[in-house]
């Protein structure tokens, strides 16, 4: 590796995966992430719990991407990190991480959004959507309706008004009796079940928002009544449950996702973010893609959910129009795109 290289280093800490990626000239050479388990039994991700477990996973992290890359640290360009959004404590170990290395080796420092990141995971393989493209971002923390213009010039043209989708995954698990994080195992509960055995709401926002605070609710007292006539309703039909609340949610997104495109007139079409992972979601998608002939762009399940090897490629854009942080940047816990 010579010095014309660009080689960046890219950590990720903004909620419950600890992570560290190596890019060299654009091209991903790992993604190494420690997921945290600790959170499990409490229903949600612990704060506390969780900038912890970054503290103790980060500098192995970081060590297995440098050595796995066959770098040394002195062969670095720059550090980049995510900002926000996210939670504060966990964004503030790998904020000071990145700014102790970047003071230490006198390299520049490059802050990422973490939510610009999850759509330019779309660029660290083949295929690669073309511009312009709408992107559905959809994470335990966000839902947005994207339209991406450039690598680094997006707008937000349609989110969620209370809670993201992702959340709405994970609170109706719960209320299911299943661990946390519950959308992972919705998913795998629903492929077994009926998504027409019981009839979920689907809320209607006005233009491109979404609200899916209403369906926690709707589960809940559905499960109240249901279990004061059966107290084995959920055990008996766990797979419909899962099934038909997973097809609320799905719906939900879809229907404004068609107006987005509709109204913005665009042909490519990509989704990101945690939920993006979930195979009916992937199925709905396809046969509408198919429909309506869109170009529909769906990353690997590796950068589906939060990883560093994001944040590397959108740190790889910024370093190309030199776009970097001074060592006084802080993390931003409600970091705007
Ligand atoms: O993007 P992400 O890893 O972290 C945030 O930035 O929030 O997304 C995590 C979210 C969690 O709510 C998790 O339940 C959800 O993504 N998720 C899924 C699936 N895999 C992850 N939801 C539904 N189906 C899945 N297969
Ligand atoms: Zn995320």
């Amino acid at each position: 590796m010579g010095t014309n290289n660009i080689v960046i280093l890219a950590i990720e800490s903004s909620c419950d995966e600890t992570s560290a990626a190596v890019i060299v000239d654009g091209k991903v050479l790992n993604n190494i992430v420690a997921t945290q388990s600790v959170h499990e039994k409490y229903g949600g991700v612990v704060p506390e719990l969780a900038s912890r477990a970054h503290q103790e996973n980060l500098i192995p992290v970081v060590q297995e991407a440098i050595s796995s890359a066959g770098i040394s640290k002195d062969q670095l360009s720059a550090i980049a990190f995510t900002r926000g959004p996210g939670l504060m404590g966990s964004l503030l170990v790998g904020v000071s991480f990145a700014k102790a290395l970047a003071y230490a080796r006198g390299i520049p420092l490059i802050e990422v959004n973490h939510m610009q990141a999850h759509i330019l995971a779309h660029f660290i393989d083949a295929p690669q959507p073309s511009f312009p493209f709408i992107c559905l971002t959809v994470s335990g923390g966000h839902t947005q309706l994207v339209l991406v213009k450039d690598h680094l010039d997006m707008t937000v043209i349609g989110e969620t008004q209370d809670d993201a989708v992702g959340e709405a995954f994970d609170k109706t698990a719960k209320l299911l009796g299943l661990l946390y994080p519950g959308g992972p195992l919705i998913d795998r509960h629903a492929k077994n079940g009926n998504p027409k055995a019981f009839t979920f709401p689907i809320t209607r926002m006005p233009e491109l928002n979404y609200s899916f605070s209403g369906i926690k609710t709707a589960v809940l007292y559905f499960l109240r009544d249901e279990l004061r006539e059966n107290p084995n309703f959920i055990e008996e039909n766990l797979s419909d449950l899962c099934a038909s609340i997973q097809f609320s949610l799905i719906q939900m997104l879809l229907i404004k996702l068609k107006l987005a495109v509709a109204e913005h007139q665009v042909k490519n079409v990509a989704i990101a973010g945690g939920v993006s992972a979930n195979s009916g979601l992937r199925e709905a998608l396809g046969q509408l893609a198919k429909e309506k002939n869109w170009n529909l762009f769906i990353p690997e399940f590796e950068y589906c959910t939060d990883n560093a090897a994001m944040i590397a490629m959108a740190a790889h854009y910024k370093y190309l129009i030199g776009e970097f942080s001074s060592l006084e940047v802080t993390p931003l816990a409600k970091m705007k795109l």
